[in-house]
C-alpha cells in the first residue's frame, strides 16, 4: 500500500501558505457535498483542514470522494488556496484556506460509528468506554490528555530542578495498609502466597529516606480496591514525594512551589506564594468539611449562644444530650465533642419555597441530621425581625412575633439582613451538626451558581485565577474511633508523627492527639495528603499497639520498616498529590475519568477489553487457585 506521508499537519496551514502543494494525513471529520463540490474536514491531533474536491475534478478523484465516510483515514495531496471571502471561517485557525485535492489515498475505511466524534458526545459512559479509541479522538479528550502530559512534564521539570531524584519503586509488594482493600497477585512459585499491588509507595519512599536519597519523587501508579466515585478510580496516579530533615512547613512550602510552577506554566495562572491554612477544627467549624470549597463564603455560625434564651426544645436537647454524651464518653476514655447547633445564612434566600428547603433538608439528612430548621429575616418598621419556621421559638414572649431583643441579637450575630434565609442543624454530636450543614452549604454553592460550573476549558481560564482556591488543612486528629469495631484507627496512616506535645498521652487519650499531617484541598477536592513520619522504632510500635495491631502481627507485617528505623533513620516527611484529580481540576472537569485514557467504569470494569475477565484453567492451576462459585 502506498503511504503518502504528510508534509504538514492539519492545524498548520495559514493564508501565507497559499500556492504550496502539501500532503495531509488524517481522518474524515465531516463531509459535505454542495452542487457537485465535496468538502472534507480532515482532522488530526493538531486541528482540522478543509480539503475540497472541485466540480471539475478528474472522475477517479470524484469517485474516491463519493466513497468517503466519517472517520475514514486518508492521505490528501493538493494545493493550498485562500478561501473565497464569504467562506472564511474565523473560528478555525486554518479557516482562511482550503486545500484543493489532487490526489486522495484511502489508508483505511471505518465501519458505521457507534457515536459521532464530537466535543460533547451524547453517548452513554459505557459506550464511550467500550469505543474509547473513538471517544479519545475528540478534541475535548485530546486536549485533556495533552494537558495531562504537560502537567507531568512540568512536575518533572520542577522537581528535578529542586534536586529531587525520580526513583521507581516496585509494583509487586507486601501489602501496605492505606485504609482500602488491596489488589492481590497470586504467586506461582510460592503456593498460597500473594503479592499486593501498592495502594501507594508509602513504605518504600520512607525506606528510600533511610537509604539516604533525601529528596525523592515518583509519578506512581497506585491501586486500591474501593468503590469508584467521580474523583476515585481503582488505579490512579500520585505525584509521590518524600524528603529528609524537614518539618511540616518545609513540605508545605515545597508543594506550594510545585503548584505555583505548574499552574503558571500551563494555565498562566499566578497562585499565591503561600496558600491559606486552616486547622482541621477550623475547617469543620466554619465549613462543615475538611475539604472546604473556598471559592464562596457562606460560613457556618455557632448558634448555641441563643439556644438557652430561646424556647426551641430540640436545640436545647441537642446541647444537653451532647453534654451528657460527652461526659459518658470521657468516663470511657473516649473523646466526644458534645452537642452543637450550627447556622448558616443564605443571602437573599427568603424567597426559598418550602420544596426548596425540603430538598436542602434531604441533603442534611444524608449526613445524619435529624432535620433542617429554618427562619427568614424580614424587614419590620425600623428594625428587622425573624419570621416563619423556627422563628416563633425566638420571640421574647411566647406567641409574640420574633422582633424583640433576642431576635435582633441573632440577626446581628449572624450578620443577616432582611431578605436572608437562616438554616440551622442541631445535634447531640457537634460533628453531625457541622457535616450536615456543611453538605447543605456545598449544595447551595452548586445550586446558586456560587462556583463556576464544570466543563470549562482550562486553557483561557475564563473565570480568572479566582477559580483555583487552594487551602491547607493542618492539625488533623491522629486517630479516629471506629464505633463498630470499638477500636482506634489511624486517621491518615500508621506512619504519621504524632505532634510532640501529645507523645506523653498517646495511650491515655488517643482522641486528643493531633498528628503532624496535612491535606491540600483545591476547590472542595482533597488534592494531596501527607505527613511528617515516625522515624523512631519505639514510637512506631506504640502506634501499632494503640490501633490494636499485636506485637507479633506488627513484626510480621512491618518488621522490615521498624528494623530499618534502627539503622539511623533520618527524620523525614512527604506528601502525595493525586495527578488525576489535579488534571481534572485544571481541566474544569468533575470526573477523573475525563482525564484518564482508559479508566474503569463505576463497577470497576473496562468495557473496551471486558476486564476483569476469565482466565484459562491452566493459568489457575499454575497459580494453585481454585474458584469457588457462590450460589
Ligand atoms: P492518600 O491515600 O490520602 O495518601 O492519597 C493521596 C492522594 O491521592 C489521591 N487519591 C486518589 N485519586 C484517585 N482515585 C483514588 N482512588 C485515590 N485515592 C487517593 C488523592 C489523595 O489526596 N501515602 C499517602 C501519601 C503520603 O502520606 O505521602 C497516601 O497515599 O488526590
Amino acid at each position: 500500500m502506498e503511504i503518502l506521508k504528510r508534509t504538514v499537519n492539519c492545524g498548520a496551514l495559514r493564508k501565507t501558505d497559499a500556492g504550496k502543494t502539501v500532503i495531509l494525513n488524517g481522518w474524515v471529520h465531516r463531509k459535505r457535498d454542495h452542487g457537485g463540490i465535496s468538502f472534507i474536514n480532515l482532522r488530526d491531533r493538531w486541528g482540522i483542514t478543509q480539503a475540497v474536491i472541485d466540480q471539475d475534478a478528474p472522475a477517479e478523484l470524484a469517485g474516491i470522494a463519493s466513497e468517503l465516510r466519517n472517520e475514514y483515514c486518508l492521505a490528501v495531496e493538493g494545493k493550498v488556496r485562500p478561501r473565497p471571502p464569504e467562506m472564511v471561517n474565523p473560528d478555525m485557525p486554518t479557516g482562511e484556506i482550503e486545500v484543493a485535492a489532487e490526489r486522495i489515498v484511502i489508508l483505511n475505511r471505518s465501519g458505521v460509528l457507534p457515536f459521532q466524534i464530537d466535543e460533547k458526545t451524547s453517548a452513554g459512559e459505557d459506550l464511550r468506554l467500550k469505543y474509547r479509541y473513538l471517544d479519545l479522538r475528540s478534541f475535548a479528550m485530546q486536549n485533556r490528555i495533552r494537558l495531562r502530559s504537560e502537567v507531568s512534564f512540568a512536575v518533572r521539570e520542577w522537581m528535578t530542578g529542586q534536586g529531587f531524584y525520580e526513583i521507581e519503586t516496585p509494583t509487586f509488594i507486601r501489602s501496605t495498609p492505606e485504609g482500602a482493600r488491596d489488589y492481590l497477585v497470586p504467586s506461582r512459585l510460592y503456593p498460597g502466597k500473594f503479592y499486593a499491588l501498592p495502594q501507594s509507595p508509602q513504605l518504600y519512599k520512607q525506606i528510600l529516606m533511610v537509604a539516604g536519597f533525601d529528596k525523592y519523587f515518583q509519578i506512581a501508579r497506585c491501586y486500591r480496591d474501593e468503590d469508584a466515585r467521580g474523583d476515585r478510580q481503582p488505579e490512579f496516579t500520585q505525584i509521590d514525594i518524600e524528603m529528609s530533615f524537614v518539618s511540616r512547613d518545609d513540605v508545605l512550602a515545597m508543594t506550594e512551589g510545585l503548584f505555583g510552577h505548574v499552574f503558571k506554566k500551563i494555565l498562566g495562572v499566578e497562585l499565591p506564594a503561600r496558600f491559606t491554612r486552616l486547622t482541621y477544627e477550623e475547617a469543620m467549624e466554619r465549613y462543615g468539611t475538611d475539604k472546604p470549597d473556598l471559592r464562596f463564603d457562606m460560613l457556618l455560625h455557632d448558634f448555641s449562644p441563643w439556644v438557652e434564651q430561646g424556647s426551641f426544645q430540640a436545640f436545647k436537647d441537642a446541647l444537653g444530650r451532647g453534654e451528657a454524651d460527652r461526659k459518658e464518653a470521657a468516663a470511657k476514655g473516649v473523646s466526644a465533642s458534645g452537642g452543637g447547633v450550627k447556622a448558616l445564612v443564605v443571602k437573599s434566600g427568603a424567597g426559598y419555597s418550602r420544596k426548596q428547603i425540603e430538598e436542602l433538608e434531604a441533603q442534611a439528612k444524608i449526613y445524619r441530621a435529624k432535620g433542617l430548621a429554618w427562619m427568614k429575616v424580614a424587614c419590620g418598621e425600623g428594625s428587622p425581625f425573624l419570621e416563619g419556621g423556627a422563628a416563633k421559638f425566638f420571640a421574647d414572649t411566647a406567641g409574640a412575633p420574633a422582633d424583640g431583643e433576642l431576635a435582633r441579637s441573632i440577626i446581628t450575630g449572624l450578620k443577616a439582613e432582611p431578605g436572608d434565609l437562616v438554616l440551622m442543624v442541631a445535634d447531640s454530636r457537634r460533628s453531625v451538626a457541622n457535616t450536615a450543614l456543611g453538605a447543605v452549604r456545598s449544595k447551595l454553592g452548586r445550586d446558586l451558581g456560587l462556583v463556576p460550573g464544570a466543563g470549562q476549558p482550562a486553557a483561557g481560564n475564563a473565570a480568572g485565577p479566582g477559580r483555583f482556591e487552594f487551602v491547607w488543612i493542618v492539625d488533623f486528629p491522629m486517630f479516629e474511633f471506629n464505633e463498630e469495631e470499638n477500636r482506634w484507627e489511624a486517621a491518615h496512616h500508621l506512619f504519621t508523627w504524632p505532634q510532640e506535645q501529645y507523645h506523653a498521652v498517646l495511650e491515655r487519650d488517643p482522641g486528643s492527639v493531633k498528628g503532624d499531617l496535612y491535606d491540600l484541598v483545591l476547590n472542595g477536592y482533597e488534592l494531596a495528603s501527607g505527613s511528617i513520619r515516625i522515624h523512631d522504632p519505639e514510637l512506631q510500635k506504640r502506634i501499632f499497639s494503640i490501633v490494636g495491631i499485636k506485637a507479633e502481627e506488627a513484626e510480621k507485617k512491618f518488621g522490615f520498616l521498624t528494623e530499618a528505623f534502627t539503622y539511623g533513620a533520618p527524620p523525614h516527611g512527604g506528601i502525595a498529590p493525586g495527578l488525576d484529580r489535579l488534571v481534572m481540576l485544571m481541566a474544569g472537569e468533575t470526573s477523573i475519568k475525563e482525564v484518564i485514557t482508559f479508566p474503569k467504569n463505576s463497577f470497576a470494569v473496562s468495557p473496551m477489553d471486558d476486564c476483569p475477565g476469565d482466565v484459562d484453567q491452566k493459568q489457575l492451576d499454575e497459580l494453585h487457585l481454585r474458584i469457588v462459585k457462590n450460589e
